[in-house]
Parts: structure tokens; C-alpha cells; sequence
């Protein structure tokens, strides 16, 4: 009887044993390839049981620390499209799947890099390159492109959903963080760049060295893509509006160790028939800062909402610097306790308890938040220009002012929305 019981156990350890080896596949090829294969945007590769079997420990140090999958906003805001957290079971099969080359090869034997999308979509990029230093810190490159017609439809040939990355296996795009988006209708920026000649060495020259928001316009105003999301889409209904003319594309790069070429190729997603409410831009810029060596310092930058709006996104830009980003609505009491004269309801739109320039991203909505005129939108960024950040380009930590990275600092958070329908 004790003996027949045993058998069922070991029976039942051995099922989920192997269910266990299977979920380790479908888990990694779901959570980790789609960023780690051969056309994903993470620069390590691990879409063979080799590859893996070679990375293993450290794919197991960053699954335990929660570095990856990467997900730095916090997951709790309402209706943010960023949670790609691993469940407590699936976190823990990964781990067991990862800790042993055995193990490693009992269930990822059949791991291969999914076929490249084909994309019928028109691309666009600008005419030249840029040479990026093999080191030296993050650098800050807008290039300019042409506008393409994004849709063959003349009712929304104007119109796109969002952006993304057209060929991601590009080793062009490699040293790439993030890439925001404004329209220079009338190329001011293009007579910037014509106007830069600063050739060195024989080294590609394309772009120039400045952020590229245009006028009152910030980079960003038509989104983003970056390495740990290589392709943005608005919410259903929602679309941007490209004037024909030039558009602004303002990269993050980090040297990667050698120099290398680089070169943004994108893609407009068309937006559908439905996708008509036009996204705009509101700029939020850090102004004159100053962060002294040693310190750290929170600062507040605030927006005062003038009509009913539905935001669908936020973006946040900043350096090396920048570790901490918090984004609340503030709608003033009217009918305030006594002796409690001026409280205000906060709504988090955004919270980025561990900003890294490495894992930044556009933050979209699934749904739309809603926020009415008369409140506040607030951003708090917090800086640390100690030893102590694992980011700090300078040892011992220098004086920081406004200005390019990499030993400048420089920080906006661009809010994206569109008009309420029932505003006037
Ligand atoms: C959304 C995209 C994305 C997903 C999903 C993702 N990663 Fe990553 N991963 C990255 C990026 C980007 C980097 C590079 C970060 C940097 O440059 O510092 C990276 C870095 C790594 C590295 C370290 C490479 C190095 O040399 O330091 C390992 C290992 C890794 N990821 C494993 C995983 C595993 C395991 C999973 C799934 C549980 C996963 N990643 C999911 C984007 C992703």
C-alpha cells in the first residue's frame, strides 16, 4: 500500500517535471526571444540552446533581481502598458530550467529565432549615418528624414497609429536607446544640420549634435521607439498627424566599444479607419538645471490643464542623472476641510522608481486617462549626482548643468493626448 503510494508520488513529480521542461520553452520564447533573438532590439542573443547555455547564469542573476524582462514603470498605474512581469511560477520554472547546462538543455533544445515579420509598410531614414565614438558616455544625435506618404488611402494618407523600428537586425540601429519623433514641417532643423560641418576623421557626419524638438514642438510630439520597445501604437482611436516636409528624429546612443555607424531606419504603422483623434503634445522641459556634485535633488515641473483631455501617453527623456520619475494629476479641493485650505486629489499618471536610460520607453495607455481643465499635471524628477549612482559618468561626481549628455544633464517629460470629444 505504502509502496503503491510512493509510486503514484514519483509518478506525479515526474508528469510535472515535464511539464516543467516544456513551460521553460514556452515561457522563454514568449517573455525573453521576442527583445533576444536575431531581429530582436536587446544586444545579447539568446534564441539557441548554445547562446543560452552560455548566458546562463547571468540570464539567471537578471531574472532574480527582477532586472528582466525589463519593466521599469510601476505596474500598478492604471491602464499602463508596460507589465511584462513574470508570474511567481513561471519565474521560478525559468529559474529551475536555467540552473543547470542539463537542464538548460533539456528544455530549450527547440528554441529558434522566429521568422522575420515582412513588412509591406514604407519606410523612411535619414540620407547619412553617423560615426558614434566607442565610448565616451551616451550621446544625444538628431538626424533628419523626408516624409514618406505613410498610407496609399487618400482619406488617411496623413494619418499613422504610431512608429516602430524597421529593421531591427540593423546594426546600424544597435547602439540606438531611444528614438523620439517630432515633424519639421518647414525643415528649420534640416538648416541646422546643412549648417553642421563639424567632420572628424573621415567619420560619417549625418545628423547633428542637438535635441530635436522643433520651435515649441518637443521630440516625442509623434512618438517613440526604443530598445525595449521597439515599436509604438496609439490606443484604438487614436492617431497622429504628419505634415508633409521633414521629420526630426532625436536618438539616445550608447557607445557600444568600438566606433560604429549609426543610422535610424523606421516605419510609419498606418492607422486604421476608425483612428481619428489627433494626438498633441505637451512639453514639460526641465529648466536650467543644476545638480551639484555629491547631492541629490528632486525637482517639480508643472502643467496647468486648460481643457478636458484624454492622455494616451507619456515619455520621459533625461541622462545619466536622472533616477527617479513621478507623474500625478492634482485636482484642487473645492469644498476643502477646515484647516485644510489648498488640499489637493492626486492621481498617479506615471511612476519610474528606478529610471535607467538602458530599459527607457514610451509609457502608453491601454486606456486613455481622462483628466479634466482646471487640474494640474505634475512631474517630479529625481537626480543623483552621488557616487552611489550605478549611472554616474564622472568619478569623483562633478558639478552637472543643463545641457547634452554625457557630462550634462538635460530632462523632459512630454505628456501626449488628445482633446476630450465633448470639450469646446
Ligand atoms: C522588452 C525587451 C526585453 C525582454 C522582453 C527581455 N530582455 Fe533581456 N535585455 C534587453 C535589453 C535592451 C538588454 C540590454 C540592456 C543594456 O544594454 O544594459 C537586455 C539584457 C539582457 C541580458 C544581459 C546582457 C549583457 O550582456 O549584460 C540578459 C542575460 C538578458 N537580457 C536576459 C533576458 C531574459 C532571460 C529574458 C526573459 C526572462 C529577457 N532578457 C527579456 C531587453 C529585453
Amino acid at each position: 500500500m505504502l509502496h503503491r503510494a510512493f509510486a503514484i508520488l514519483l509518478a506525479v513529480n515526474a508528469a510535472s517535471a515535464a511539464t516543467a521542461v516544456d513551460d521553460a520553452a514556452a515561457i522563454f520564447t514568449r517573455q525573453c526571444l521576442p527583445c533576444h533573438d536575431a531581429r530582436g532590439s536587446a544586444p545579447l542573443r539568446l534564441d539557441s540552446v548554445e547562446r543560452i547555455a552560455r548566458n546562463r547564469t547571468l540570464a539567471r542573476m537578471l531574472i532574480e533581481d527582477a532586472t528582466m524582462p525589463p519593466s521599469i514603470a510601476l505596474p500598478d498605474a492604471n491602464g499602463l502598458l508596460v507589465d511584462r512581469r513574470l508570474s511567481m511560477a513561471d519565474r521560478a520554472t525559468l529559474l529551475n530550467a536555467l540552473s543547470s547546462s542539463a537542464f538548460v538543455n533539456r528544455a530549450f533544445a527547440g528554441i529558434t529565432s522566429g521568422a522575420p515579420a515582412d513588412s509591406t509598410e514604407p519606410t523612411f531614414a535619414p540620407p547619412h549615418g553617423w560615426t558614434l565614438p566607442a565610448a565616451g558616455g551616451a550621446r544625444v544625435r538628431t538626424f533628419i528624414a523626408a516624409t514618406i506618404n505613410p498610407n496609399p488611402n487618400p482619406n488617411t494618407a496623413t494619418r499613422v497609429r504610431g512608429v516602430r523600428f524597421a529593421d531591427l537586425g540593423a546594426r546600424e540601429q544597435r547602439p540606438i536607446q531611444m528614438a523620439f519623433l517630432a515633424a519639421d514641417p518647414r525643415g528649420i532643423l534640416r538648416r541646422l544640420e546643412e549648417a553642421d560641418d563639424g567632420a572628424e576623421d573621415g567619420a560619417e557626419n549625418g545628423g547633428f549634435e542637438a535635441m530635436g524638438n522643433v520651435g515649441p514642438v518637443p521630440s516625442g510630439a509623434l512618438g517613440a521607439v526604443s530598445r525595449v520597445r521597439p515599436s509604438f501604437e496609439l490606443p484604438d482611436g487614436f492617431c497622429f498627424e504628419i505634415p508633409v516636409g521633414f521629420i526630426a528624429i532625436e536618438t539616445l546612443c550608447e557607445p557600444i566599444g568600438r566606433r560604429t555607424r549609426v543610422l535610424p531606419q523606421l516605419a510609419w504603422i498606418p492607422a486604421r479607419e476608425g483612428d481619428t483623434r489627433v494626438v498633441k503634445a505637451i512639453a514639460m522641459p526641465a529648466k536650467a538645471l543644476r545638480l551639484s556634485a555629491n547631492s541629490c535633488s528632486t525637482i517639480e515641473i508643472v502643467h496647468p490643464v486648460a481643457v478636458d483631455m484624454d492622455v494616451v501617453a507619456v515619455l520621459v527623456k533625461g541622462g545619466a542623472f536622472l533616477r527617479s520619475v513621478d507623474v500625478e494629476i492634482e485636482v484642487e479641493l473645492k469644498v476643502s476641510d477646515a484647516g485644510k485650505a489648498g488640499a489637493a486629489l492626486r492621481t498617479r499618471l506615471l511612476g519610474v522608481p528606478d529610471y535607467r536610460m538602458a530599459f527607457a520607453e514610451p509609457w502608453i495607455f491601454t486606456r486613455p486617462q481622462r483628466v479634466a481643465a482646471g487640474a494640474t499635471i505634475v512631474a517630479r524628477l529625481g537626480f543623483d549626482n552621488t557616487a552611489d549612482n550605478p549611472q554616474q559618468p564622472s568619478s569623483p561626481p562633478q558639478d552637472v548643468e543643463s545641457g547634452l549628455p554625457p557630462l550634462s544633464e538635460d530632462a523632459m517629460v512630454v505628456v501626449l493626448y488628445a482633446p476630450a470629444r465633448n470639450s469646446r
